[in-house]
């Protein structure tokens, strides 16, 4: 009998529903919340708030797309961390209520795990183990992935995520929020050596970006006072710097950790995978070595609900049901 698993995403401001039979995913909804760009940031309560009207809507419009009535569903998944603690409560409810209407059983899923596997939603798949680099707005780890539910983690950010970072530095450059696909936009024909910035200096396989963002305050007012038009004559120039400096870091620490052991595969996954430098440089990186990389698709590199579905369906086979009166937790 097929296990056919409904999977709910509300950790952040992207509200998402999908479906996966027996881990293929068949449906998948994403509606992204726009109202927070004029706030320069996701404002919790708002998030919270919107997402009582997307979720229901979501979770409605996967179902008709898959074609998939509620009554063949096997488990209901939803995202219960890291997140927004109230954006995370609209959805752990609606899945405990929807649960418990249907006489379903539930599934607890880590949105970081959930990024983890976004990377075996299409063709073609890692085998294990493999190295993965999660960059999100939230997060930065690279951890060994030797099973489905199971990592051994290598390193994470002592502070900024890099998407943090990509965010931070383009709303200096006046981007609206999150900024860091603007960056990655306005960088093509710039010139990635432009501005000096410096290498955040950590040591081992850790990551650090609040360094690297305050150079980059600092070296933008300089040139400003000296230049009152330096950012919009040289936006390509000082956006292709920037990302350069992010993607070389993280590449540079990747690559590192896959020449010290010798591992032979390795995927980068989380909304930072959306970034084309990044998305190259680790191609080549990847191909110089003769190692295998694997990117997922767009859709799945920022937060989408296939990947919670997906998970859902992994954790639901190894038995990890969860009970209705677990809360969610935000860090
Ligand atoms: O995974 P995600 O959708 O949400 C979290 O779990 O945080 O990641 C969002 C992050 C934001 O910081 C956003 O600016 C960044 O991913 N991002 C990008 C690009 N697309 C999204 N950063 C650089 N280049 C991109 N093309
Ligand atoms: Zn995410």
């Amino acid at each position: 009998m097929s296990v056919v698993i409904l999977g709910i995403e509300s950790s952040c401001d992207d509200a998402g529903a999908a479906l996966c039979i027996d881990g293929r995913v068949v449906a998948n909804i994403v509606s992204t919340q726009l109202q927070h760009a004029q706030y320069g940031g996701v404002v919790p309560e708002l998030a919270s708030r919107r997402h009582q009207v997307l979720v229901p809507l979501v979770v409605k419009e996967a179902l008709a797309q898959s074609g998939i009535p509620k009554s063949a569903l096997t488990a209901v998944a939803f995202t219960a961390g890291p997140g927004l603690i109230g954006s995370l409560l609209v959805g752990t409810s609606f899945a405990k209520g929807l649960a418990l209407g249907l006489g379903l059983p539930l599934v607890a899923v880590n949105h970081l795990c959930g990024h983890i596997l976004s990377v075996f939603i299409d063709e073609p798949k890692p085998s294990f183990p493999f190295l993965c680099l999660t960059v999100s707005g939230g997060h930065t780890t690279l951890s060994v992935v030797e099973d489905y539910l199971t990592y051994q983690t290598v390193g994470t950010t002592l502070d900024d995520a890099a998407g943090e970072a990509f965010d931070k530095c383009a709303k200096l450059l006046g981007f609206p929020f999150p900024g860091g696909a603007q960056i990655d936009k306005q960088s093509v024909g710039g010139d990635p050596h432009y501005l000096p910035l410096p290498t955040p200096d950590v040591g081992g396989y850790d990551f650090s970006f609040s360094g690297l963002k305050t150079a980059f305050l600092y070296t933008l007012q300089k040139k400003v006072k000296a230049n009152p038009n330096f950012i919009p004559e040289h936006l390509q120039d000082i956006c292709a710097s920037l990302q350069n400096r992010i993607v070389t870091f993280l590449l540079d620490k990747l690559f590192a950790y896959a020449d010290k052991t010798g591992i032979k595969q390795a995927a980068v996954v989380g909304g930072v995978s959306a970034n084309r430098a990044l998305r190259s440089g680790f191609k080549e990186g990847c191909a110089a070595r003769g190692m295998q990389g694997f990117i997922p698709a767009f859709e799945y590199c920022t937060d989408n609900a296939a990947m919670i579905a997906l998970t859902g369906y992994h954790q639901f086979r190894m038995g990890q049901t969860c009970e209705h009166t677990l809360t969610p937790w935000p860090g």
